[in-house]
């Protein structure tokens, strides 16, 4: 064990970092599940989570499940291997959420099931319920009977109407950030990994999927999955449906529904050179084949890195890839998330600050410095103005308070762009070579682990800092890290090209600018739409208007920002396209901040807002309804 006796760095961020100081491990990685569950000595630090993770730890899932879009649930047994941290421990503890359990066994010397007294706790409204499993010594093994709620939050299950075959139903899950216990029984916790297996049974027509190796049907129908590498529980993934694929390369390709296949491999088609210059950049991609899937309209989130099947939003397919660095981020995360994990919530930026960094830099290696400093000041935007908004200076942490009340508080643009910044501030000040360098030897040496803010740091500290000690003070560090909002060592970034957009808008705004239409990015667009003074005039939103046809685009982000300029300018001749947009998009980050605007602007503006929101809920998801029905509940309506 090394000590700091050159430096007060770590001492001085925090006194856990000390205490924390054997956790780092040398060895080459060992990626089985015992040797994943064995390596640290953990100290529970997740508070999400009903696991007693620190004294029994699960290593491998089985589920064998019907999926029964009749009644809408996963009908099966899932059955666990565990293995004892702590000898004393004769308690397996496990977080569900609305599930039923029928029967829990386990796994006996004597060769047997037999059967378990187990205890499922009454219901938290964030954690759900815990289920307690006794177990004795020569028990390494359960089986749990069980089923699915129709109302888990983790599934999204569409009837034929709801899709765009209108023939099939498709169910699609979404288990980050507590959602795998809605699906199954499970530690879920980003600090214990499992690998998994899985044997679906679904209806004649469909085409399930998991994040794992895709299996074949057999003689008898079922379909058989394998996950090899050991994965936290909130990347556990089912999307079933009339799905086709279309290859990309020879280990990359898109599943969609027929409507949309083409389109979206054409879309995706530079996956391939972004694998690449991740893998340049970051050492291998580790995880087989990497294939996307486009979801139907209601999938909440721009995207979502399940491992070696990114889930991903329509809205992405704009016709001319200029929203593809959402694809950038989840392929991303196959080293930052997936294979090198927050070990709890609190320490969020590990995935999506980390992530965020870089996809940006491979936004740079295709595309060039100018696209991804535009991107930058994208992002800074929206920083700022979750900086503004937030409701405690604690939340524009890095590291996250203990007493944060859901994990949803966890995914701001703190999370995500100060993360990323904090990166950037990095790299200015090691040297990109020596930055690049080091997160190379950062996502190898965590490779399959999970790890928290404390241990990063020390990681940084004695990889980096020790030889570049001038680099950086520990006060800058603990600024970025522990403290509020953007501290004084950032270098805010600047964009010519939309330093340009702004001439352009002031003159157009004046009546001067040329009359020829610019050719500019879908981010001139959305910086020029962004930045418009407070008080557009009537007369000023129809000439935009009727130059630029805003109105309906098929530009999902630049929808959004008209249609956000035209709630608050007060420009109701977007109202009709707005309503279309509300009733066909469920995406999160559209979707809550046009009705947030909305419910804010008066009462009848309100109040037709909640007509649009009845007709549109049945078709969104159940995290979208929680996030507007919460919407509408703080002004006291439905
Ligand atoms: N892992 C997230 C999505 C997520 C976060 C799901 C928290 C559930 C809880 C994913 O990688 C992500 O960050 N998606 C972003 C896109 C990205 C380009 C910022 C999104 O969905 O907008
Ligand atoms: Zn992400």
């Amino acid at each position: 064990m090394r000590f700091f006796a050159t430096t007060t760095l770590i001492l001085a961020v925090s006194p856990l970092a000390f205490s924390l100081a054997g956790c780092a491990n040398d060895k080459p990685a060992d990626t089985s599940p015992k040797a994943i569950a064995t390596a640290a000595k953990i100290t529970k630090s997740d508070k999400f989570t009903y696991a007693n993770y620190d004294k029994v730890r699960m290593t491998h899932l089985s589920l064998n499940l019907d999926v029964n879009f009749d009644e809408k649930v996963l009908d099966g047994t899932a059955t666990i291997d565990f293995i004892t941290v702590d000898p004393t421990a004769s308690l397996l503890q496990l977080d569900t959420k609305d599930l039923t359990i029928r029967s829990v066994e386990g796994f006996a010397a004597s060769g047997n099931w037999v059967s378990v007294d187990y205890v499922l706790h009454d219901k938290d409204a964030v954690m759900g319920s815990m289920l307690d499993i006794p177990f004795s010594k020569d028990m390494n093994k359960v089986r749990i009977s069980y089923r699915t709620s129709p109302k888990a939050e983790g599934l999204q299950w569409l009837s034929p109407a709801q899709t765009a075959g209108k023939k099939l139903p498709y169910l699609f899950s979404q288990a980050q950030a507590l959602n795998a216990r809605t699906m199954t029984p499970v530690q879920d916790t980003p600090a214990v990994r499992i690998t998994y297996d899985a044997t679906l049974r679904v209806p004649d027509g469909l085409l399930p999927l998991m994040s794992a190796e895709q299996g074949s049907k057999d003689e008898s129908g079922e379909y058989h999955f394998k996950m090899p590498q050991p994965i936290p529980s909130y990347l556990l993934a089912i999307a079933v449906g009339d799905i086709k694929f279309k290859a990309i390369n020879d280990h990359i390709g898109v599943y969609a529904e027929s409507y949309i296949l083409d389109a979206a491999a054409e879309e995706f088609s530079e996956t391939p050179m972004m694998e690449d210059a991740n893998t340049k950049l970051y050492g291998p991609y580790r995880w087989g084949r990497y294939d996307l899937i486009v979801l139907p309209p209601s999938f909440p989130f721009g995207g979502m890195e399940n491992p070696r099947l990114s889930f991903m939003t329509p809205t992405l397919i704009a016709g001319d890839k200029s929203l593809t660095n959402v694809v950038a981020h989840e392929l991303a995360h196959s080293w930052s998330g997936n294979l090198v994990t927050n070990s709890s919530w609190r320490d969020a930026w590990l995935n999506e600050g980390v992530t965020s960094y870089v996809e940006n830099r491979i936004m740079e290696e295709l595309y060039g410095e100018g696209r991804a400093v535009m991107e930058q000041v994208l992002a800074l935007d929206d920083l700022m103005r979750d900086l503004r908004t937030a409701k405690r200076p604690e939340l524009t942490h890095l590291k996250l308070p203990e007493d944060m009340a859901h994990p949803d508080e966890a995914f701001t643009q703190v999370t995500y762009v100060k993360g990323q910044f904090f990166l950037q501030f990095l790299e200015q000040r090691f040297g990109r070579a020596e930055f690049d360098a080091f997160l190379k030897g950062y996502f190898d040496h965590y490779a399959f682990k999970s790890l928290s803010t404390e241990e990063f740091i020390k990681y940084l500290h004695d990889e980096l800092h020790v030889k570049n000690p001038d680099a950086l003070t520990s006060a800058e560090l603990k600024a970025w890290v522990y403290g509020p909002g953007l501290p004084g060592s950032f270098i805010t970034p600047i964009s010519d090209a939309f330093a340009k957009v702004d001439a352009y808008r002031t003159a157009w705004l004046a009546g001067e600018a040329p009359k020829e239409t610019t050719n500019w990015s879908t981010h001139e667009w959305l910086h020029f739409l962004n930045k418009m003074p407070e008080n557009l005039t009537a007369d000023q939103f129809k000439r935009l208007d009727s130059a630029f046809k805003f109105t309906g685009t098929q530009n999902a982000e630049i929808a959004f920002a008209w249609y956000m300029q035209a709630i608050k300018g007060n420009y109701n001749a977007v109202d009709k396209a707005l309503e279309d947009f509300l009733m066909s998009v469920g995406r999160g980050k559209f979707i809550y901040r046009l009705y947030g605007a909305l419910a804010k602007r008066d009462e009848a503006t309100r109040i037709d807002a909640q007509r649009i929101y009845k007709h549109a809920r049945p078709g969104y998801h159940p995290i979208a309804r929680r996030r507007i029905d919460a919407i509408f509940a703080k002004y006291g309506g439905e």
